[in-house]
């Protein structure tokens, strides 16, 4: 949870820091990342694995959520590999400092570039389909050591979140279908490929443990298939992310510990009932860790009232910072960060500046009175927000910061309108 106090100005502090005076040093919008909640949210994963798991485990932060090379050091400093999805996230990890056997590469099309950046590397690649296990193979003969890989398999598990966040399900874009996994071992034990194990992600913002739960079993069958039929010794059961977070009062997730307990208990029985040995348990948190972390600041602007219908209270950002509310109609909390103890005297709806009627970053929430100004922060956006960011209308995107023990240090510069035409060339005939 965000290390946060209404402090004697009666205004928001986070980290130890005055978020208004945060915003008045570097501009808003603005990410203020709370390192303190991110290494403790990265100490609970651990400290459960620890706990409920005989075997050994490796915690992989999912960097989609937010992929910057502060966000990596910190969670690779407590001890957490990194899962990343293309060559920009690799690099990213690999500037941060994680070492490479701590870095596991998805996506469901890798292009040959990438594979082979990754390889070159030493990445695990957590390989999705046939045409990767071919590419893979073809790749292999360049490589002075046998690629490294994992399996993707679609456990064909169903849970409840939103639909464009599910993937475990048998009609899901990503992994083998259950069907052809026969035939994908019997190539993998003829293959150059160093298969250490099968991984199955059943999708994000899960707020049951019953999906959790049930994971080990499905995926027990294929560990036994893979050794007794077709002698691959697999070693290494990866389960994916997708516990949930409280974006609004009413959202109620298990803890993190009650869902690494789910896990390893799921898991443990299943293997011990199999007869096999308790596999190595990797698993990818990306929401979980980094999303309560982190808050968006901005300043409001002006304000309009449909007479009997609503108010509108607009801030200097939106959709382009934080695309989820219009993505996926998630709800979000805010505050005004001037006046916390205010009484909530408005129902307001909050607006960001696009140029799209659907850019409303919160529909009806209780706000104080506000003023052109005042500091709004909009909690739990650290994950899937600066890494959906567009620049859409042309909005540069904006900075990131870290605060601890009342310091703050900047981790992404804010773009400048010099930035957003970096890649824009006016071809000669266009010129005046
Ligand atoms: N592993 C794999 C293979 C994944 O595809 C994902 C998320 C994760 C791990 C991390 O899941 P988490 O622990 O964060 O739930 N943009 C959407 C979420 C997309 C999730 C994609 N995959 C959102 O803003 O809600």
């Amino acid at each position: 949870p965000l290390t946060a106090k209404t402090n004697s100005n009666d205004r928001l502090e986070v980290g130890g820091c005055d978020v208004v005076e945060l915003v008045r040093q570097y501009g808003s919008p603005l990410y203020i990342l709370d390192e303190v909640s991110l290494r403790t949210a990265c100490q609970q994963y651990r400290d459960a694995f620890a706990q409920h798991y005989q075997g050994a485990s490796q915690v992989l932060y999912a960097s989609k959520a937010w992929s910057c090379m502060a966000v990596c050091a910190i969670v690779n400093n407590e001890g957490l590999g990194i899962d990343v999805v293309s060559a920009g996230e690799i690099l990213t990890a690999m500037r941060a400092g994680t070492p490479s056997d701590l870095i596991y590469f998805h996506g469901n099309n890798k292009s040959l570039d990438e594979l082979r950046y990754a390889l070159d590397a030493g990445c695990t690649i957590v390989v999705d389909n046939w045409y990767e296990l071919n590419n893979l193979n073809q790749l292999a003969l360049e490589q002075t050591s046998n690629p490294r890989i994992m399996l993707r398999l679609t456990p064909g598990i169903e849970c409840h979140t939103h639909e464009y966040i599910q993937t475990g399900h048998i009609d899901s874009k990503f992994g083998f279908d259950p069907n052809e996994i026969e035939a994908v071992f019997a190539f993998v034990s003829q293959s150059l490929l160093n298969c250490v194990g099968i991984h199955a992600h059943i999708g994000s913002q899960i707020f049951e443990l019953q999906p959790h739960q049930d994971i080990g079993g499905v995926m027990v069958q294929w560990f036994k298939l893979a050794g007794e039929k077709y002698n691959l010794k697999f070693s290494e059961l990866n389960i994916g992310g997708g516990l949930g977070i409280r974006y609004v009062e009413s959202d109620d997730p298990p803890s993190i510990e009650a869902w690494v307990q789910t896990v390893c208990q799921g898991v443990t029985e299943a293997f011990v009932k199999a007869g096999l040995p308790l596999p190595k348990l990797l698993c990818e948190p990306g929401r979980s860790l980094v999303g309560s972390s982190c808050i968006t600041a901005y300043r409001v602007g002006g304000s309009k009232t449909v007479p009997d219908i609503r108010t509108y209270i607009t801030v200097d950002g939106g959709m382009s910072d934080n695309p989820r509310p219009i993505t996926y109609q998630s709800k979000y909390r805010a505050a005004i960060a001037d006046r916390m103890s205010a009484d909530l005297t408005q129902t307001v709806t909050i607006a960001g500046k696009h140029c799209e009627s659907g850019d409303v970053l919160i529909k009806d929430i209780q706000l104080p009175e506000t003023h052109p100004g005042d500091t709004l922060v909009v909690f739990a956006t650290g994950a899937y927000n600066y890494s959906m960011a567009s620049n859409y209308n042309r909005l540069p995107k904006p900075a990131a910061i870290v605060v601890r023990n009342g310091e703050s240090s900047l981790i992404i510069k804010r773009e400048t309108r010099e930035d957003l035409l970096r890649h824009d060339c006016l071809p000669e005939g266009l010129r005046k």
